[in-house]
């Protein structure tokens, strides 16, 4: 694989990714199309398919690439060249927030002979081998910390993002709270609604608030937390109106925590969408069983790409149930190692809506090209 170049160059920082990416075939979309209305390729070789809505808005197939490795507009716009119809622009803040230390990315190899961690496994807690040695179908662990750039850059950024998306295309903007020293409840509710606010300013028609990485402190997720998830949407869903909120969320095992969080949001019309899951968090150990990512804190990290996808059907394949028992109709956005044209089938018929790749997509550039070539 060492001629194949990930959009997002895990060999590199963040922060040379930012001023630096897009790369691989993502670069070259972005050189190729200069000032050709983003998408328009795409359109023009099918001019009449059929389109699907998402939440309101016309898609020309409801699968992206999820909060994360699209971390601009140049990135955004080179995955609406790629075909890629949902763009996610990476989780902002309401203030500039530092990234983890390099290396973010490391390549997980788990035991099991079909690759896959089951949540709950002991493999989680007694070690997964992590290393440079990327390997298909992929598996990775990231560690940023969700960084943000200050909104005087995003915004700016965000706008431009969301200019670029051609007919069918749609770019959802992903934010969440940010958790500082001294905070009060009252504090961080009203933090989140800022973010809104600010993603509103770019004229953003719906938004997606992250509430599964550990944004509570150290291996704590917010999504863990139903009634505040459901304070907080309130909140936020009075500031942006009729916008779609879209709420992210790690894998629940239990089905009562599943329900607790749909009747503290959806079933109160405070969210309009869930996207699921998120990175599952596992103890990373290199070939001698030591810690493999540096530093303090980093014990475990989230792994995502194919080892989760099971766990991303299964997520999905509950909310689902979940919204049929309660007669909702809650838009459901598949993720989690989502690497072949089969996996988006997958998570359609598991009660999906929409279906986003981030792992896959960084291996494969072509992939949405791949899935709507498998579908004609
Ligand atoms: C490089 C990278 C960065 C990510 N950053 C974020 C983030 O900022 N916010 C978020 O909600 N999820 C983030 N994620 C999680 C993805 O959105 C997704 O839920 C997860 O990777 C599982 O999908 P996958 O198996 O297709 O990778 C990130 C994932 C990757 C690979």
């Amino acid at each position: 694989m060492s001629d194949f170049e990930p959009f997002y160059d895990v060999n590199r920082t963040y922060d040379e990714n930012y001023a630096d990416g897009p790369f691989g075939a993502f670069a070259t979309a972005l050189r190729e199309e200069p000032g050709t209305p983003a998408g328009a390729a795409e359109d023009a070789a099918a001019p009449d398919k059929a389109r699907e809505s998402f939440l309101g808005f016309d898609v020309n197939l409801p699968f992206g690439i999820p909060a994360g490795p699209l971390l601009n507009s140049r990135f955004t716009t080179a995955a609406f060249r790629m075909g890629f119809d949902l763009a996610v622009y990476k989780t902002v803040r309401s203030r500039a927030w530092g990234c983890n230390p390099f290396p973010n990315v490391l390549a997980v190899h788990p035991k099991a002979a079909n690759g896959e961690l089951a949540p709950g496994s002991a493999e989680l807690d007694e070690g997964v081998l992590a290393d440079t040695n990327y390997q298909l179908p992929i598996s990775i662990s990231n560690s940023f910390g969700v960084p943000s750039r200050d909104p005087d850059v995003w915004q700016p950024d965000m706008r431009d993002a969301i200019a670029a998306a051609g007919p069918g295309q749609l770019l959802v903007p992903s934010f969440q709270g940010s958790r500082v020293e001294g905070m009060s409840r009252e504090d961080y509710i009203a933090d989140h609604v800022r973010t809104a606010r600010l993603v509103c300013e770019t004229g953003a028609g719906l938004m997606e608030m992250n509430t599964s990485c550990p944004n509570e402190g150290h291996n704590r997720l917010l999504c863990h937390d139903a009634h505040l998830v459901g304070e907080i949407t309130e909140a936020v869903k009075n500031e942006i109106g009729d916008r779609p909120l879209i709420v992210k969320l790690a894998y629940l095992p239990d089905d009562l925590d599943v329900e607790r969080m749909v009747r503290e949001t959806a079933a109160r019309g405070t969210v309009q969408g869930f996207a699921t899951i998120n990175t599952i968090s596992a103890k990373l150990v290199d070939a001698q069983g030591n810690q493999a990512l540096p530093g303090e804190g980093r014990e475990r990290s989230g792994v995502c790409g194919a080892a989760i996808r099971s766990a991303g059907l299964d997520m999905v394949r509950r909310l689902a149930a979940v919204r049929e028992r309660m007669g909702l109709d809650f838009a459901i956005v598949g993720v989690g190692g989502v690497i072949e044209p089969g996996d988006y089938a997958a998570y359609r018929t598991a009660g999906a809506d929409a279906v986003m790749s981030a792992t896959g997509a960084m291996w494969d550039a072509n992939l949405a090209r791949e899935i709507k070539a498998s579908l004609e």
